[in-house]
């Protein structure tokens, strides 16, 4: 099926800044999470109909620190505390791959920090 990308820095940003001064992303930039527990990117994604999809989350995080994340689809939680761990250095951009079920409209996805460290960097999400 076609894969449609969504940009970090178009989704809604809680406890983050939009940034571009590590190369490598796509789109005008990444989402720098602060540095704490909560901050979170949501995507607004639409589907036709209810459907099983593959998501991708592209990532980088230059520590040697695992930056788990809480993934939910629409308030639930699917992933808990999904490892992203590091890359090797913040131009060194990952991604990380989960199936999930969509409902048919509007569905959110949340990529939220469950650690002081805050999330990773992230660029984008692809459906
Ligand atoms: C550095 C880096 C940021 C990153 C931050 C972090 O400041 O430049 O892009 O988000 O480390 O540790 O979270
Ligand atoms: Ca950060």
């Amino acid at each position: 099926a076609a894969v449609t990308r969504y940009e970090a820095e178009d989704a809604t940003i809680s406890r983050g800044a939009v940034e571009s001064d590590h190369p490598g992303f796509t789109g005008t930039g990444f989402v720098n999470y602060d540095n704490l527990t909560g901050s979170y990117v949501d995507w607004t994604v639409d589907s036709p109909q209810a459907r099983t999809v593959t998501l991708t989350l592209r990532y980088a995080n230059g520590t040697t620190t695992d930056r788990p994340m809480d993934i939910s689809v629409n308030g639930t939680v699917i992933s808990t505390a999904r490892p992203f761990n590091g890359t090797g250095s913040w131009t060194s951009w990952a991604t990380n791959t989960l199936t999930v079920s969509l409902a048919a409209g509007n569905n959110h996805i949340r990529a939220t920090a469950t650690t002081a460290n805050g999330g990773p960097n992230v660029d984008s999400l692809t459906v």
